[in-house]
């Protein structure tokens, strides 16, 4: 997968346009102040003002703060500037680092089939005491998994998301198996290929599996799990076109733990670390899985499938039992799991659950510390027996409640999590759904930079 261009440079003596943050009491002087006047410019939040020099040539640019100052809004402000080169003016060093990462997620585009006018990127000179490199690597991280979630289906099938694994893997020296079609039976992964099999051969499911740093039996084990659902049709109980619109974003899990895990391991960080993903597309055929079915599943538990559209916790079932093979410390998995999560939170809060407090307190901590929201949710014990079955040992949809889903949803999970160390799932939507500058309408990295934040802090290099 491309990665885009570095848009954030080291401090070097390169000329390069100021931009300075303004907040609403800030004098402006002179034919400064009379421009900004005359623009309205008022220093609010995002707000952007470029000022041409008296030869007509861009000078500076004033960037509103708002009365305080949120990093974050330097996504907008890589949105709207024209190419060039630029530095901030009037920022606490102290907001540096998050400054910059904003400026380069601002500066994403999808831009895979879109002719564009070509015209040059803005560049950021690097905030004095900024890390460009593990800024960068961050960046490119949240990059890598909007783009394959914004990249259609067909062009992100699971042999694409293997091919993007394998990738990763060599890139770092890590090891990677990788299980496909019918040697998932074989090989014991029978709900992933349950889900799987309606997809032509060529779109066969997989289970893909990334070690590294396995021998430091020293170091704690951090094992991240991802739902690759690379087009979710509902199966059988087909989904409204409303619906399935924006379905080939339901690999996001798959992406985020692919991303997360490039970022854990280029960056070095003390664990020995399991990536473990299952690549499917839940697609109609006469193949397909049924509504009435009974799976059975890699930790034994027999599963009666009361809907085929509840498919990502079938397949996650299999991986999350994969990944408590080998007694993990801890384990983090991420899945566009359900529609309800957004009912419950909307789509810019992922829902998290764990039992852990601790690793609650520390993800919360430092998802506060980056900008990258997360909200616990309860995994409620009195809504266990929404997912009895029964014919069978557990069922995956939530029978006659119709309320609660991204928590029964979650209570299933928690049935097949390893018996071993701390486990958190969060249930992201790894979507903006509304176009602002910054935030393009596609793609989106949620809970990554929480969660690498949270291992950089217990698990430093
Ligand atoms: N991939 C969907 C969940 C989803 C839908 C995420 C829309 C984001 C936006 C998942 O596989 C699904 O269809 N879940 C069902 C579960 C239900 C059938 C129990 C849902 O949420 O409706
Ligand atoms: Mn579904
Ligand atoms: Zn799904």
């Amino acid at each position: 997968m491309s990665l885009h261009p570095p848009i954030l440079i080291a401090e070097t003596d390169v000329v390069a346009v100021p931009v300075r943050l303004v907040g609403p009491d800030a004098a402006l002087e002179g034919h400064v102040g009379t421009w900004a006047a005359a623009n309205a410019f008022t220093g609010k939040a995002g707000q952007m003002l470029l000022v041409p020099g008296h030869d007509g040539a861009l000078s500076e640019v004033l960037f509103g703060t708002g009365k305080t100052f949120d990093p974050k809004s330097m996504r907008g402000l890589a949105a709207k500037l024209p190419g060039g080169v630029y530095r901030l003016e009037g920022l606490a060093e102290a907001d540096g680092a998050a400054a910059a990462l904003a400026f380069l997620l601002g500066g994403y585009r999808f831009d895979r089939y879109k002719t564009r006018d070509g015209g040059e990127a803005a560049r950021l000179v690097a905030p004095p005491g900024v890390d460009v490199e593990e800024t960068l690597r961050i960046a490119a991280a949240c990059a890598l998994a909007r783009e394959m979630v914004d990249t259609p289906a067909a062009d992100m099938g699971p042999l694409q998301i293997e091919t993007i694994a394998r990738e990763i893997a060599e890139s770092v020296g890590a090891s990677i198996a990788v299980i496909e079609g019918d040697a998932l039976l074989d090989e014991n992964y029978p709900a992933v290929h349950a889900v799987g099999r309606a997809a032509t051969t060529q779109r066969a499911p997989r289970v893909i599996e990334i070690g590294w740093n396995l021998t430091r039996t020293d170091l704690p084990l951090v094992a991240l799990v991802g739902k690759g659902v690379v087009f979710d049709t509902g199966g059988l109980d087909l989904k409204s076109a409303a619906g399935m619109r924006n379905m080939k974003k339901d690999m996001g899990g798959a992406a985020h733990a692919l991303a997360l895990g490039r970022l854990v391991m280029q960056a070095g960080l003390g664990v020995r670390l399991v990536v473990l993903v299952a690549a499917v597309e839940n697609a109609v055929s006469a193949d397909a899985f049924r509504p009435g079915d009974v799976l059975s599943s890699r930790k034994g538990l027999t599963i009666e499938i009361g809907n085929t559209d509840a498919e990502g916790r079938l397949i996650l079932a299999d991986v999350l039992t994969r990944a408590g093979e080998h007694s993990p410390d801890l384990t983090l998995d991420f899945a566009t799991l359900t529609g309800a999560a957004r009912v419950a939170l909307g789509p810019d809060l992922p829902p998290l659950y764990t039992d852990d407090e601790a690793l609650a307190a520390d993800l919360l901590s430092a998802s506060a510390t980056v900008g990258d929201p997360l909200w616990r949710m309860p995994l409620w014990a009195g809504y266990k027996p929404s997912i009895d079955s029964e014919i069978a040992d557990v069922r995956n949809d939530s029978a006659a409640w119709a309320q609660g889903g991204s928590i029964t949803a979650a209570l299933f999970l928690q049935k097949f999590a390893p018996a071993t160390g701390a486990w958190a799932h969060m249930d992201i939507f790894a979507w903006n759904s509304r176009n602002r500058p910054g935030w393009p309408e596609g793609g989106e990295a949620q809970a990554m930079r929480a969660c690498y934040e949270m291992l950089k802090r217990r698990y430093p290099v």
